[in-house]
């Protein structure tokens, strides 16, 4: 049932319960979209997605402090609530729930969702910490919301497989869904770390794309990873990338480091401009 009041805002989680209770008591299905606002148009189409999908909605938002390694960037992490419950009215979401502080990690909070494996690498290797951030608060917030479907976006392909892991592994009754990345007209991916960018290094951002589409176009070619690597580097250093933390192929499902797209694969990369760290990832076709 689509809607155009503004969402409700819970910020209660007895009263989030009686909520998803009279919807699962009446036979509806919640779909969750997990952010950490600053919604951009990326987290507008998993709202979307969800809506398409589930009688119910719920986007959640909590800037989640254990899955930040560095203090300084969960300090700078862009925090626009009021916007962003503003965004999320003409899409018909029914509950914004923005837990506290205190609501999610009580003084005496013990609990840690770890996920082995798939976390060692990329993401996991470059920021100690991360991911067992994201299992522990992504397990509580499937948990609080009860809801029946999950929606995550590509961008963070690691974290996708990740929670889909995480859910499956404690069994808990949840389809979580991953939906394709949405970009700016110039290629870079949608992020709200982008609100940190100025205009100009919005423009030098979109680089990043454009050498990973590329790379795997040559790559598909032909060409050999190895040297693309290089070239790569040397373009995002001319467009003033400052460090390239990981710029390699995967393995989809299991992150193993291919050298050429011998089974399903992805290119992944992670790099910093103007102190910003971006990451994007795309699909690599199978060779042969
Ligand atoms: O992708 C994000 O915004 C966060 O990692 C998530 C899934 C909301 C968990 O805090």
């Amino acid at each position: 049932m689509t809607s155009q009041q503004p969402p409700r805002i819970i910020r209660g989680l007895d009263e989030l319960r009686q909520i998803t209770r009279a919807w699962k008591r009446a036979g509806e299905t919640i779909g969750v979209v997990p952010t950490m606002g600053a919604l951009h148009d990326g987290h507008l189409s998993l709202a979307r997605a969800a809506r398409k999908s589930c009688d119910r909605v719920i986007v959640t938002i909590f800037v989640n402090p254990k899955q930040f390694n560095n203090p300084e960037d969960l300090a700078n992490y862009p925090r626009t609530e009021v916007e962003d419950a503003r965004k999320l009215t003409p899409v018909g979401v029914d509950v914004v729930w923005v837990p506290g502080g205190e609501q999610m990690y009580p003084s005496d909070f013990t609990t840690n969702v770890s996920v082995s494996g798939l976390t060692d690498v990329m993401e996991g290797a470059h920021r100690p910490g991360h991911f067992d951030g994201v299992a522990t608060v992504v397990a509580k917030l499937f948990l609080q919301t009860a809801a029946d479907q999950a929606f995550f976006g590509e961008k963070d392909f690691q974290q996708l497989m990740i929670v889909t892991r995480m859910a499956r592994d404690l069994d808990i009754d949840i389809e979580v869904i991953g939906c394709p990345t949405v970009r700016e007209e110039t290629g870079l991916a949608m992020s709200s770390r982008n609100l940190l960018l100025s205009d100009h290094a919005m423009m030098k951002a979109a680089t990043l794309h454009e050498v990973m589409t590329d790379t795997v176009e040559a790559l598909v070619g032909g060409a050999e990873f190895s040297t693309l690597q290089g070239v790569a580097m040397t373009r995002l250093r001319a467009a003033d990338f400052t460090e390239v933390e990981y710029f390699e192929i995967r393995a989809h499902d299991d992150f193993t480091l291919l050298t050429a797209p011998t089974r399903p694969a992805r290119l992944f990369a992670a790099a910093w401009l103007a102190g910003v760290r971006l990451i994007d990832n795309i699909e690599v076709p199978v060779k042969g």
